[in-house]
C-alpha cells in the first residue's frame, strides 16, 4: 500500500499547495508518486495540468462528508508508491477523512501570531485523529516553518515557538521568490532553478518526510 503524506492546516496561504507539489516532485526521484488535490480551489491540479512536473495526480475534492468513505477508499487504491494529498484551508470532510489515512500529517505554518493560533487547532484535529485511528500513533505531525524571513523578528521566532507545541519541526523554508516564479510557468524548484537554495530545502523536508514514513509502527499488540 503506498505512503500518504497530506499537506493541510486551517489557514490558508501558507504554503500547503507549494509545499504538497514540490516535496510531491522531489520524491518522485526515487518513487512513484501521485497527487492528490483535494482543494475545490485546484491550485495543484491546475499546476500539474501544465505538463512539467514529474508526477501523475488528479483534483479529487471532497466536500460532503457522505462521500469520504468512497474518498479514502480511492486514495487508499492508488497504484504508487506515495500518495501526497494537498488539502483545502479548513476543517471540513477532506481534512479529517485525510487525516484517518495518512501516515504524515505535514503542516506548513507562517510566520505570524495568527499562523500560531490556527497551527494550535490545527493540532487539535490531529491528536483527535489519532486518538480515533487503532494504528499506532498514525498521523505523524510535522509543523514546517514555512515563508520565513530570518531578517525579520517573527521569522526568527517562528521555529522556537513551533518547538513548544510537542510536535516534531521540520526544516524552515524561507520566503524565496524561487517558489513564487518556478509556480508561475508551472514548473517546480528542482526543474526551474535546480540545486538553488530553494530546492536545497525542498530536498531537506523531503528527506525528512521521507525518513519519517518509512519508519516501521512502534512495537505495539499487533506486533
Ligand atoms: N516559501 C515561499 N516563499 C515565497 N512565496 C511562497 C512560499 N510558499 C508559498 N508562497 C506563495 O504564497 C502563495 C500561497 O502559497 P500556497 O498556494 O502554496 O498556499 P496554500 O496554503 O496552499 O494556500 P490555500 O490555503 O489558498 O490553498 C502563493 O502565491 C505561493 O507562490
Ligand atoms: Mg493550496
Amino acid at each position: 500500500m503506498a505512503r500518504i503524506i497530506a499537506f493541510g492546516n486551517l489557514k490558508g496561504g501558507v504554503g500547503k499547495s507549494t509545499l504538497a507539489v514540490n516535496v510531491a516532485c522531489e520524491l518522485a526521484s526515487s518513487s512513484r508518486v501521485h497527487l492528490v488535490d483535494a482543494d475545490g480551489q485546484g491550485t495543484a491540479a491546475e499546476w500539474l495540468q501544465a505538463g512539467h512536473l514529474p508526477i501523475t495526480g488528479e483534483s479529487l475534492p471532497l466536500e460532503d462528508e457522505q462521500q469520504a468513505a468512497p474518498w479514502m477508499r480511492r486514495v487508499l487504491a492508488v497504484n504508487v508508491d506515495i500518495v501526497v494529498i494537498d488539502l483545502p484551508p479548513n476543517n471540513g470532510a477532506a481534512t479529517t477523512a485525510a487525516l484517518f489515512i495518512a501516515d504524515i500529517f505535514v503542516m506548513p505554518v507562517g510566520p505570524s501570531g495568527l499562523d500560531l493560533r490556527a497551527a494550535t487547532k490545527a493540532l487539535a484535529l490531529l491528536h483527535e485523529a489519532r486518538a480515533a485511528r487503532a494504528d499506532g500513533g498514525k498521523p505523524a505531525g510535522l509543523l514546517v516553518p514555512s515563508r520565513v524571513d530570518r531578517r525579520t523578528g517573527a521569522g526568527r521566532e517562528i521555529e522556537a515557538a513551533l518547538h513548544e507545541m510537542g510536535e516534531p519541526v521540520g526544516p524552515a523554508i524561507g520566503l524565496r521568490s524561487a517558489f513564487v516564479d518556478s509556480a508561475t510557468v508551472s514548473e517546480w524548484v528542482g526543474s526551474f532553478a535546480p540545486r538553488s537554495v530553494a530546492h536545497q530545502e525542498i530536498i531537506t523536508l523531503a528527506a525528512v518526510v521521507d525518513r519519517i514514513t518509512r519508519r516501521k509502527p512502534a512495537d505495539g499488540p499487533q506486533g
